[in-house]
């Protein structure tokens, strides 16, 4: 299939400006208007599956494993069910000890990552000792790529649906491997009832708002983003900041900006600063924070307080408040619930990478040392 960058310089912001569609193709398949919404992911279990299972282990690559880290937040914090994240290269040698009533996820865009694969293929013999009936060795891919070697190998998928993604550096397809979880949470709350049918109803409501909201979000933030992109000329280090769902969101823009600007950064939990990173603070460091109003928003502005008290320039990734003044350049996005915000706080954290490796004139799509998909061990 031939694909080409239409208007675009690199297919990293094609695939950005393709977000929304992204979206409202999962909803058109997940969440349909006037169907009912108690379980827009359907598994090929039955209902014994989903009220037995009592713990989910993630195993990923990459930004693959930071959709995960939102997933397993989603999945604990919203269904009620223990979730653990792993890095597939690590668990493959060192996994938990085995126990019952476990639903294994392999998160991998391209289905061919070797090292998922081994972690899952591993996991799958070790479990074979146990009695299935207590659902031991179940286990279901995430990917965008049905045809994928994890296909063959995973007897459930899930298909995101995002098509193809040329840049190396994943932005589409982490939106879609989202949007998996997100249904997976909502469907293991609704058949366990760990949330009640108005929460579900709500969660579902703000998700079909998504589309609309991110077409704006794209639109601004390439502007916004491309303007402040001068700005990191002679950057040498940055620090993305995050809290709760939206850590892994610092931890995925950190990501984003070493893979694609050569740019030393660091993804930490906001609270976590004062244990170390701080002491990198200076005029020379940004500190890029993600402030979504929720339990930790008050918390989020005083660890970037204490940021800006080491003189560092504060970018702050959070709506446009009285309180959210301190920062010195805001990147704003809309005021939603905490639980959805991830969709659009990964927005700016994408365009603002694309825009300073683009000003460097580097070879955004294909970075050097790194392959879309990674074969070997
Ligand atoms: C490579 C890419 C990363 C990607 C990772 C996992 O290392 O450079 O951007 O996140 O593979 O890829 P996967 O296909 O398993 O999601």
């Amino acid at each position: 299939q031939e694909i080409d960058k239409q208007h675009f310089r690199h297919f990293m912001l094609k695939e950005i400006h393709e977000q929304p569609e992204t979206v409202e193709l999962w909803l058109s398949k997940h969440l349909p208007i006037h169907a009912p919404i108690d379980s827009p992911i359907v598994l090929p279990y039955d209902a014994s599956f989903y009220e037995s299972i009592e713990q989910i282990q993630i195993l990923a690559c990459g930004t693959s494993r930071h959709a995960g880290m939102v997933g397993a937040y989603l999945l604990e914090q919203f269904a009620g069910i223990r979730t653990s994240v792993f890095f597939a290269s690590e668990f493959r040698y060192a996994p938990p000890p085995l126990s019952p009533h476990t639903l294994t996820i392999g998160v991998t865009q391209s289905g061919e990552t070797a090292d998922t694969l081994a972690a899952l293929s591993m996991e799958h013999q070790r479990r074979s000792v146990l009695d299935n009936n207590d659902f031991a060795s179940f286990q279901l891919g995430i990917t965008n790529s049905s045809e994928s070697s994890l296909a063959l190998q995973v007897p459930n998928i899930l298909d995101i649906g995002a098509g193809i993604e040329v840049g190396v550096a994943a932005t589409k397809t982490f939106l879609g491997q989202l949007l998996a979880f997100y249904g997976l949470a909502i469907s293991f709350a609704a058949r366990r009832k760990s949330r009640s049918q108005e929460e579900i109803n709500a969660l579902c409501e703000e998700l079909r708002s998504i589309p609309k909201q991110l077409k704006d979000l794209v639109k601004e933030h390439n502007q916004l983003a491309e303007s402040l992109a001068h700005r990191f000329a002679d950057t040498e280090d940055v620090i993305f900041l995050g809290r709760g769902i939206n850590y892994p969101i610092a931890l995925e823009g950190a990501l984003k900006l070493k893979e694609i600007s050569y740019i030393h950064a660091e993804g930490y939990p906001a609270g976590e600063m004062k244990h170390g990173p701080i002491a990198l603070l200076d005029q020379r460091v940004p500190v890029i924070s993600i402030a979504t109003e929720g339990i930790v928003f008050e918390k989020v502005l005083s660890n970037a307080q204490e940021a800006k008290a080491r003189d560092a320039s504060l970018i702050g990734i959070c709506p446009q408040t009285v309180e959210t003044q301190i920062f010195d350049s805001l990147l704003p996005i809309p005021k939603v619930s905490e639980w959805i915000s991830p969709l659009l706080t990964v927005i700016p954290m994408q365009l603002l990478s694309y825009y300073i490796a683009a000003q460097r004139g580097l070879d955004v799509d294909q970075p050097r040392n790194l392959a879309k998909s990674v074969t070997v061990e």
